[in-house]
């Protein structure tokens, strides 16, 4: 079981984006890790980045300094196959979250099968908690899987927000929260620890933290992006309050 107040909410800055734009220039600037050392100055209680298997953004050198530098954990998003547990199983980040990779897809598109590829997935986080990696599993909120994630073994799950954040209309988006909030009890149910993430802004942050159960959200993209007309501390400070806000007042009623 996870022990933590009402209130404490973390969050994870994804960095993937600064790498995003170096990656468009071939230059060596700007640095993913410069920014994860200006994120966790301005508040960020994790730095989250994504090797891919294209290496599209972030590189494996960005990884190996990345851990050497942080003084907030890592959490390395990674797909559960051969070749990127070998990677993760050397650099034994503190944190990992096993996420599903196609090639060409431009973001991560859905949850983790746990049904269909649980062997591989009990693989993968077995050989990562051998070397201290604590391991989340990035999936759909479907409280039907939840019998498969505790059966695989990790201690935490990230629910995917991508339905909620890419709703097309209040319906929709309180039909996606309903599913969100179903998930997030049942899986807390389960001794699970419970994240958040993708498509969250500072717009749609506030319904999902302030889901009680929710522990953590990891958010790359807006903060990003708001940090090219803001700079970094202040697009994660606004994210901050966005988040804290929202829980605060859920857990005060
Ligand atoms: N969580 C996971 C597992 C992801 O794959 C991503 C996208 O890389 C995020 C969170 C962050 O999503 P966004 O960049 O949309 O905030």
């Amino acid at each position: 079981m996870t022990h933590h107040t009402p209130h404490s909410l973390r969050l994870g800055v994804n960095v993937d984006h600064v790498a995003t734009l170096r990656q468009a220039r071939g230059t060596s600037y700007p640095d993913p890790v410069e920014a994860a050392m200006i994120a966790q100055g301005a508040g960020a209680d994790g730095i989250t980045v994504h090797l891919r298997e294209d290496r599209r953004h972030i590189q494996d050198a960005d990884v190996e300094r990345l851990l050497a530098k942080a003084l907030v954990p890592v959490n390395l998003e990674m797909a559960a196959v051969p070749a990127m547990t070998v990677i993760a199983e050397r650099l034994a980040p503190p944190r990992a979250c096993l996420v599903p990779e196609r090639r060409e897809e431009v973001t991560t598109e859905g949850g983790l099968d746990v049904r269909g590829n649980a062997a591989a997935i009990t693989d993968t986080v077995a050989r990562l908690a051998a070397v201290g990696t604590r391991v989340s599993l990035f999936v759909d909120p479907k409280p039907a899987l939840i019998e498969a994630i505790v059966a695989i073994g990790a201690p935490a799950v990230e629910m995917h927000t991508g339905a909620y954040a890419d709703a097309p209309n209040a319906t929709a988006r309180d039909a996606e929260l309903g599913r969100l909030r179903a998930f997030a009890t049942a899986a807390a149910a389960a001794g699970l620890e419970v994240h958040a993430g993708h498509g969250l802004h500072t717009g749609n942050v506030g319904a999902v933290a302030a889901i009680t159960e929710v522990v953590e959200l990891n958010i790359g993209h807006a903060i990003i992006a708001d940090a090219v007309f803001q700079g970094l501390p202040a697009a994660i400070a606004t994210m901050r309050r966005a988040m804290l806000r929202a829980r605060r007042e859920a857990a005060n009623g």
